[in-house]
């Protein structure tokens, strides 16, 4: 069995730690520079300094930031406290491997083989990433697109930051616009943009069905809102991919979920283990 140190104790070093294959490669420890998290163990893996970790003599070291600077930065550290041995980037496997994408292309093949009625929602889109491969494997079903395209609002942030959920900023993600979206989708004639604050922007659409929703709005309040305007208007067999409920720099969305539970009732959920920690949830049939 080969050791292994995990360089970087953010998201998504700690989802890398439970993706490794135990059979192969034990975790001795992350190595990190952030002192808050010195001394720590995370999942019983301890968090020591990048230079103590590497002075262990791991067999590899796995740098798990996603910015290049910040590999690159770590890889200088690491050798200059003396590691030489092989290393893996994470910024290298996310190119070649993408398990949530792969998620929603066999959510797809399920849902048009079992013949599940109802639209694709997401609300969350941002610069369209998600909703393009959305509209890609659903050519022939309407797109819902909801978000403000101005980026988090200041009444989402207040509860945000009231509840101690996350450092989010009012703001953030709005460097993008519809027609910015509009323009990357193959299948543009199928998309409904809802633009503005949700729930708001969901008036009007209580008669709506959906097959497929993606609730990527990282935020504790917006996330409440969509599983409650969408769970119940989801199909029987239709599916929500909830990004970030296994996130510990959105912690909202866990709260959100496990609030929904409380009101609506437990919900069929199946967290994945993919980098950014999301879940599905299946309405039974
Ligand atoms: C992480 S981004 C979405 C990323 C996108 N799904 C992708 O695949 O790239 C989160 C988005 O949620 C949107 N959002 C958050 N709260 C919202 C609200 N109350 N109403 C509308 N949009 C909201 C933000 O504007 C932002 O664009």
């Amino acid at each position: 069995m080969k050791t292994l140190v995990i360089l970087g104790a953010g998201q998504f070093g700690r989802s890398c730690s439970s993706l490794i294959n135990t059979e192969f490669f034990r975790i001795t420890a992350f190595g990190d520079n952030s002192a808050a998290l010195r001394g720590a163990f995370l999942d019983r893996i301890p968090v020591l300094s990048v230079e103590e970790a590497v002075a262990s003599g791991p067999d590899s070291v796995l740098i798990a930031v996603s910015d290049e600077e910040r590999s690159r930065a770590l890889l200088q550290q690491a050798q200059a406290a003396g590691y030489s041995g092989p290393v893996l980037f994470l910024r290298d496997l996310r190119q070649l491997l993408d398990i949530r994408s792969a998620v929603l292309c066999r959510m797809a093949d399920r849902l048009e083989s079992g013949a599940v009625a109802g639209a694709i929602g997401e609300l969350g889109v941002y610069r369209g990433f998600t909703a393009r491969k959305l509209n890609a494997l659903f050519p022939r079903r309407p797109l819902y697109l909801f978000d403000t395209f101005e980026g988090f609002s200041a009444r989402d942030i207040k509860e945000e930051t009231a509840r101690s959920c996350s450092f989010a900023r009012e703001g953030e993600f709005s460097d993008t616009s519809e027609q910015l979206v509009l323009s990357l989708l193959p299948f543009p004639e199928q998309a409904v943009i809802r633009k503005g604050f949700f729930p708001d922007t969901a008036e009007g659409l209580e008669h709506m069905t959906y097959a497929l929703v993606s609730l990527d709005a990282d935020l504790y309040a917006p996330i409440l809102a969509g599983l409650r305007y969408f769970y119940p208007r989801l199909s029987p067999g239709g599916m929500i991919l909830l990004h970030d409920y296994n996130n510990g720099r959105f912690r909202g969305v866990r709260q959100a979920a496990d609030e929904y539970e409380a009101e609506a009732g437990p919900l069929s959920l199946v967290p994945l283990c993919d980098l950014h920690g999301t879940a599905v949830i299946v309405k039974p049939a």
